[in-house]
């Protein structure tokens, strides 16, 4: 069953990758079509290192997410984290985090979501995910973690 969203809530995918139409970009979709299935409004757009993300205080929620290559989150989204003005966008704001990786759970809850959030300045981290190889186009995983994430927005307000 889906969990849903007691109040209106409007959500925005923060994501990087460097392929287009690859499985980020068919994860995105399953989130934000699982997302507004909860009663959320979605948008997502692309990060760059240099944007200026003051757009997202219009949001209510915030997920981040982008794939690992060669050890690294996607330089553009977390470029924009150490570099731009997105750092203290998300300050307080409530938000979730995914990475997209072909290695194994455990390895990547180490060495990459800390990668996400040693750049983040106080905000309240509601979820956070692995999406191993195989995980990214499970309809199931991806439904446990938009519950997930729910579930702790309405424990948070
Ligand atoms: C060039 C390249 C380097 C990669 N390096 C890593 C890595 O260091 N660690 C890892 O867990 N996965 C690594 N991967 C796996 C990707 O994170 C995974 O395939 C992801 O789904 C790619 O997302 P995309 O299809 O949106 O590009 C790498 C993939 C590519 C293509």
């Amino acid at each position: 069953m889906n969990s849903t969203f007691d109040k209106p809530v409007k959500a925005i995918i923060l994501y990087d990758s460097q392929s287009v139409g690859g499985s980020t970009d068919r994860l995105i979709d399953s989130i934000g079509k699982k997302l507004a299935e909860s009663g959320a409004y979605v948008e997502k757009a692309r990060c760059k290192a240099n944007g200026d993300f003051s757009f997202v205080s219009e949001f209510d929620l915030v997920l981040l997410g982008a794939p690992i290559y060669y050890l690294l989150v996607a330089s553009q989204l977390s470029g924009a984290l150490s570099q731009s003005n997105l750092r203290t966008a998300l300050k307080g704001k409530k938000v979730a985090l995914f990475v997209i990786c072909g290695s194994p759970e455990p390895m990547a809850q180490l060495l990459y979501l800390p990668q996400i959030k040693m750049n983040l300045d106080n905000p309240v981290i509601l979820a956070e995910k692995v999406f191993p190889p195989g995980k990214t186009g499970d309809l199931q995983t991806i439904a446990a973690f938009v519950d997930s994430i729910v579930a702790a927005y309405g424990k948070a307000n």
